[in-house]
């Protein structure tokens, strides 16, 4: 079983949930306001260790109230949280979602995730073996994320990059990246498209996977999933659900490919088992609210199978 290291963001998800949004210069009443734990690192990190990976997350947060709410909740969680630094006279990372009923807009304010920096990277990354992995995101310095991708892979870590939100240093930073896992729009922007057209993406993975030794797995929301099986194209469709929120079901499915991994799973069990998980996790408001145990996905597949016996 080998060991999950998440570096990444974590922030307080303030989420308006809404009909429409405003127009510049107007003010609308909104329905509910939620607070949500969230951010891209502590999401994922969530996700690997409700499946029962050993799971240690790597990250800041600042001395305001939201930093000891976000605390007091992921110790709630099986998390090693010993490296979480809290930085003084700076806020928590704050993500402002206005939750539509056709998707999500969110803008994050990164906080004391900006002040992630090499000397935390060196001292927290030095700290991995071979044989673990390192899960990590965008949504903090990008500069170091490159070193901790660098110093990972000179130690032997399998590395996995979710491309989010997309940045124009992951073409660099492919070489240090075992798999990498955007979604549609973040693979776009990675072949400098715009969009993709539907019956031409299959074979654009494809294609891309020839040239590069990263391995790739686009997440295509309510489509599923796209990768590349000895040679062959494999799309694995999304489930059917009943969707309340989709905010943090990439995540999700990052946390859970890392984990499934690390259990040993090869990578198609482990895109299947994220996949999976991904689909369940949206079922509910926040981000992490509906992220399932490896039980529970278990339950939904073997569900899966008896509906179709
Ligand atoms: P987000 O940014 O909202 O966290 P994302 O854009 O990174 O998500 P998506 O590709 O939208 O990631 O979704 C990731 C995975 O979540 C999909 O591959 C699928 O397994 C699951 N998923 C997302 N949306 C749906 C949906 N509407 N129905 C079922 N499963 C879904
Ligand atoms: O991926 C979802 C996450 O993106 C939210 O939890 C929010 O914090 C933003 O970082």
């Amino acid at each position: 079983m080998s060991k999950i290291t998440i570096l990444g963001s974590v922030n307080m998800d303030i989420v308006i949930t809404t009909t429409r949004m405003p127009r510049i210069g107007e003010t609308i009443i909104g329905e509910q306001i939620d607070y949500f734990v969230g951010g891209k690192g502590a999401n994922q990190a969530v996700a690997a260790s409700r499946y029962g990976a050993s799971t240690k997350f790597l990250g800041k947060i600042g001395e305001d109230t939201f930093g000891g709410k976000v605390l007091q909740h992921l110790s709630r969680e099986a998390l090693d949280l010993s490296a979480v630094s809290r930085e003084k006279n700076m806020f928590t990372g704050i993500a402002s979602i206005f939750k539509l009923a056709e998707d999500n807009c969110i803008t994050v304010v990164p906080g004391a995730n900006g002040l992630i920096d090499e000397a935390y990277v060196q001292q927290t990354i030095s700290e991995l073996s071979q044989g673990d992995i390192l899960l990590t995101q965008l949504e903090i310095p990008v500069e170091t994320i490159k070193q901790a991708l660098i110093l990972a892979k000179k130690k032997g870590v399998l590395t996995i990059l979710n491309p989010a939100p997309y940045n124009e240093i992951v073409p660099e930073l492919l070489p240090y990246i075992d798999i990498l896992t955007p979604n549609e729009t973040e693979f776009a922007a990675l072949i400098g498209k715009e969009a993709i057209l539907e019956d031409e993406i299959e074979q654009v993975i494809a294609d891309w996977q020839k040239k590069y030794a990263t391995r790739i797995v686009v997440t295509r929301g309510s489509k599923g999933v796209t990768f590349v099986e000895k040679s062959q194209v494999v799309t694995i469709p999304s489930n059917k659900v009943s969707v309340v929120d989709t905010t943090g079901a990439g995540d999700t499915f990052n946390g859970i490919l890392a984990a499934a991994l690390g259990e040993g799973a090869d990578f198609y069990e482990a895109v299947c088992m994220a996949n999976n998980g991904a689909s369940l996790s949206v079922q509910k408001l926040g981000a992490q609210t509906g992220m399932p145990l490896k039980s529970e996905i278990e339950e939904f597949m073997k569900q899966q199978v008896d509906s179709f016996t």
